[in-house]
């Protein structure tokens, strides 16, 4: 047994007896912290992707400050797609921006398979980060294939995902065949994570919740476990989070997760009872309740943990990213609450 499979966060994905909840949050790393605005300044967004010693700084940053049970590794879910070969940015306050967007047959051409050597930008930092952060377990990440695709065939963020539908349903050869290149550039992409040393690996289809459970199960499932069952083996648990997804919890778990992550809208003890007894739940205090003054804040994170006794384990986050007007010093005092209140 290695430190890390010993520390609180790996224990409870597995569903292990824990000192205390483990708590890491979703965009710890990013524009919440002043000393990540000012590291940050002047350098594009995928440009910092890509360069090992910034990546390793951002992503000790809120380790360091607040004391979280994980780390993040810092990127960003287009990173394997931009390696992929699409020409594309992110735009400060908007989101990936696809140059050109995926909307035939002749576009896939444009998105080849990887190797681990197109991202060997990303197997250097989490090598450097392992070496620093000690017995504190580093999470890698990659975007799913849906999530992904609605980016690629929208160009960039939309609210109704008009011409990914209209691709899923109208041309579902072209749907699958787009899916399932995804699917292997994502599994490459947590690969190479998990051989350079991650301690688990989180799989963000943040959009998922725009779909029904029947064409989930149809359209993007069968991807999405690609990608998981694909890492059954790699030893490190694997956690599946969307946004929205009340009605794809249980389909979430099914697709090959250890830990499914639930937004703010379901309760951890109705989502376990969902999901089942083999599974772990990640959540799932609404970030929007960091803004409402500390007693809300213990309040509901005090439910938040007591809903959350009923899984068989329980990893304490928000039900989505940290906004980036958040005060850090509530997310200390919310990380110092969360082992005080949970310690046994
Ligand atoms: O701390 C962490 O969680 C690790 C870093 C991380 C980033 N992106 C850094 C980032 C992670 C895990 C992501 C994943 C990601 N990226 C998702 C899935 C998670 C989710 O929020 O549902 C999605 C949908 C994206 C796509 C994306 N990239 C969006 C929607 C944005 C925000 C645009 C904006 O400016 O509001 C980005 C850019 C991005 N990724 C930022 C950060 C810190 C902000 C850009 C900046 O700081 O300049």
């Amino acid at each position: 047994m290695t430190v890390l499979e010993e520390s609180p966060f790996v224990r409870a994905c597995r569903g292990l007896s824990v000192p205390h909840t483990p708590v890491w949050f979703m965009r710890q790393a990013g524009r919440s912290l002043p000393e990540y605005r000012k590291i940050r300044e002047g350098i594009g967004m995928l440009d910092s992707c890509r360069r090992p010693d910034l990546v390793t700084e951002i992503t000790l940053q809120p380790v360091r400050r607040h004391g979280v049970d994980a780390a993040i590794l810092f990127s960003d879910i287009v990173v394997p797609i931009a390696a992929a070969g699409i020409d594309l940015d992110i735009v400060a306050g908007t989101g990936p921006v696809v140059a050109e967007p995926v909307r035939a047959e002749s576009d896939l051409e444009r998105l080849r398979p990887i190797t681990p050597a197109d991202v060997d930008f990303v197997a250097e930092a989490v090598k450097l980060l392992v070496g620093e952060l000690g017995d504190t377990p580093l999470i890698g990440f990659a975007g799913a294939p849906f999530t992904l695709a609605s980016y690629l065939i929208e160009g960039g963020p939309s609210r109704t995902y008009l011409k990914t539908k209209a691709m899923m349903y109208g041309s579902p050869e072209l749907w699958h065949a787009l899916l399932s290149r995804l699917a292997d550039i994502t599994l490459t992409f947590l690969r190479t994570q998990v051989d350079a040393g991650v301690s688990a690996v989180q799989l963000f289809d943040s959009w998922a919740g725009a779909l029904s459970e029947a064409d989930y199960r149809t359209y993007v499932m069968p991807h999405s476990a690609t990608v998981l069952r694909g890492l059954s083996g790699a030893g490190v648990p694997r956690i599946h989070f969307g946004v929205g997804t009340a009605v794809l919890l249980e389909a979430m778990g099914e697709a090959g997760a250890d830990v499914v992550g639930v937004d703010w809208r379901t309760p951890l003890d109705i989502a376990t009872r969902r999901i089942g007894p083999d599974r772990a739940v990640q959540g799932n205090l609404d970030p929007a309740i960091l803004f409402a003054g500390w007693d809300v804040v213990e309040r509901e994170a005090r439910r938040v943990l007591e809903q959350g006794r009923s899984a068989p384990g329980h990893v304490f986050n928000l039900g989505h990213g940290v906004m980036p007007e958040t005060d850090p010093d509530i997310l200390t005092r919310l990380v110092a609450l969360v082992h005080e209140v949970s310690a046994r």
